[in-house]
């Protein structure tokens, strides 16, 4: 396999409306990040991917970009920016900038010509349709509820957006629309970013006839339905030859809705369109079909089956990357282990241990490296994040599909604020995060959890992510091995090997409360500890597993 130094790196994400405010506004911000590169130095990760920093009206929190070339207000200035690199480099860290291309702000300037008129230059810069017998072009539903066409008056048509109204799709097919974002991405790589992570990547490809898809719970097809559209590998082979290839880049598709065979095509290693795709398979195993809505608990063995399935699925073949959260997801902790006082410390060691000894890149989501939990939201009035707010309205109060309480309990379940809550720093007001009350709510937990009880107590989640990070930068096995699933049946226990050549690692994670009885492998029972969430017991052949523990041994 060919070795990279993007497969040995170890991604860190970065939100930064929530990670650091520097000039007390209640909103994170450049030169926030910038104040914290000691930080990140010490845990070790090696590149920070940043959540969209452009200019936005800030309906979905940056994803909707209104000028690509220039910095959202709240965060600082283009100034603020390039200090903010200079350090990370000057920190041994890379940037990787967020891509949002799938769709720009509706008071994006070719948007709002778009508008103006049929005839206007940038018409064909998005998708407009008539509609049909006065209703929609046709069923698709927006990813942040209601339709995904927008009826606009000046014209008499409808114009596409998979997410918010206020985010239209671009048209992809149209070479102009491709040429100005190759410029841009050319114009950043010029400024020395690393890299980039690009949002719904798999979404820019649209059937031309835009068939109707199978209705979901609110009546509309999954936003998800042009996934994997019919020129997208041509248009970023395209973007590889005209943009990529001028530096040497990290590249990581969010592919929702891919396939394993399409995944091969993004992420293939003979390094034609993307390094890796972000699929999302395994933030579905507590979900029902097209609905995240539900307290579902996730089923151990269907985690396995789907992480197994990506784990040989790309073996030699293309490049997987590793996470259990982003900013769109909920806490692992809370979601996949234990967050109770008990629990909370070795489950968020059990996680980390059961990804980051993977094949892939990792990436550690801002706070998780501390356990950081799902919030304890008490009313809708608490939550930011459109898709919370809209589904709430859509579900609860015009469809009646769910009561308030029991949505209530599925938004504290699966809401993205719950990975959108201030940066947990310290034990002062407002987790020392900012000086004024922030933008969202603080996690009322942040006195027990926080950055600086953990930086110094060598047996915190902290400590054992920065182990992990170490260990995979000292063992090419953990970057390159060769997975393979044991005890598939098991309703508790994950556990897998590693292989590289004459070396052997043993992975074993208990995702259970329960003391389980484990049968260590034989070549394994002569061998050592790598790392352990639990103080070492003795292997041996007959080994009891305690709650949530989490070992690897090493032949
Ligand atoms: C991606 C982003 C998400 C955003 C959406 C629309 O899924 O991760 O935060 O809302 O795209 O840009
Ligand atoms: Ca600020």
């Amino acid at each position: 396999m060919e070795k990279r130094w993007w497969k040995e790196s170890i991604v860190y994400q970065i939100y930064p409306r929530s990670f650091k405010d520097s000039n007390g506004d209640g909103i994170g911000d450049l030169n926030g990040i910038t104040e914290k590169m000691d930080y990140l130095e010490k845990l070790g990760v090696n590149v920070v991917w940043l959540s969209p920093v452009y200019q936005s009206p800030n309906d979905d929190n940056g994803y909707d970009i209104s000028d690509y070339r220039a910095i959202m207000t709240e965060f600082g200035t283009m100034e603020d920016f390039d200090r903010m690199l200079a350090a990370a480099h000057e920190h041994g860290i890379k940037i990787v900038m967020d891509l949002v291309v799938n769709h720009t702000s509706d008071e994006h300037p070719w948007f709002i010509e778009s508008r103006k008129s049929k005839d206007n230059p940038y018409r064909d810069y998005y998708i407009w349709r008539d509609g049909k017998d006065g209703k929609e072009p046709n069923n698709w539903g927006s990813c942040f509820s209601g339709p995904a066409w927008e009826y606009d008056e000046e014209t008499d048509m409808y114009y596409l957006h998979l997410f918010s109204k206020k985010q239209p799709d671009l048209n992809w097919d149209n070479p102009k629309v491709r040429e100005e974002v190759f410029d841009m991405m050319n114009w950043w790589l010029e400024k020395g970013v690393d890299g980039f992570r690009m949002d719904v990547i798999s979404l820019i490809s649209k059937k031309p006839d835009l068939p109707d898809g199978k209705p979901g719970i609110n009546g509309y097809a999954s936003f998800n339905e042009p996934a994997n559209g019919p020129h997208v590998h041509e248009y970023l082979q395209e973007m590889r030859e005209k943009v990529l290839n001028n530096a040497d880049t990290i590249t990581v598709g969010e592919c929702s809705g891919v396939t394993l065979e399409e995944a091969k095509k993004y992420a293939r290693s003979d390094e034609k369109e993307l390094n890796m795709v972000f699929q999302f398979e395994h933030m579905d195993v507590d979900a029902d079909a097209d609905n995240k809505w539900t307290d579902k608990k996730m089923d151990l063995r269907e985690m396995k089956a789907v992480l197994t399935k990506w784990q040989k699925g790309l073996e030699d073949i293309a490049w997987n990357s590793l996470f259990w959260e982003n900013h769109d997801q909920p806490r692992s902790v809370s979601r996949y282990a234990d967050d109770s006082a008990k629990y909370h410390d070795v489950s968020a060691k059990m996680l980390a241990t059961c990804i980051h000894m993977m094949q892939g890149t990792p990436y550690v989501y801002q706070g998780e490296e501390l356990g950081m939990t799902n919030v304890p939201f008490t009313s809708i009035d608490q939550f930011r994040d459109l898709d919370s707010i809209n589904a709430y309205r859509e579900l609860v109060e015009e469809q009646h599909v769910f009561t308030a309480e029991e949505m209530m309990r599925y938004l504290c379940r699966k809401s993205r604020d719950n990975a959108r809550t201030p940066f947990q720093w310290d034990d002062s007001a407002y987790a020392g995060f900012s000086t004024v009350e922030p933008w969202i709510m603080v996690n009322p937990n942040y006195k027990e959890i926080n950055a600086k009880k953990q930086v110094d107590d060598p047996e915190s989640v902290f400590n054992y992510y920065r182990k992990l990070i170490a260990l995979r930068k000292e063992k090419e096995i953990i970057v390159y091995g060769t997975y393979d699933l044991l005890l598939p049946e098991s309703e508790e226990i994950y556990m897998y090997t590693r292989t590289l050549g004459e070396e052997k690692l043993l992975v074993v994670c208990n995702f259970s409360e329960k003391e389980v009885a484990v049968e260590i492998p034989e070549e394994f029972r002569k061998g050592s500890y790598l790392i352990a969430n639990y103080p070492e017991g003795e292997i041996k052949e007959q080994m009891t597993i305690r709650p949530y523990e989490a070992f690897v041994l090493e032949k």
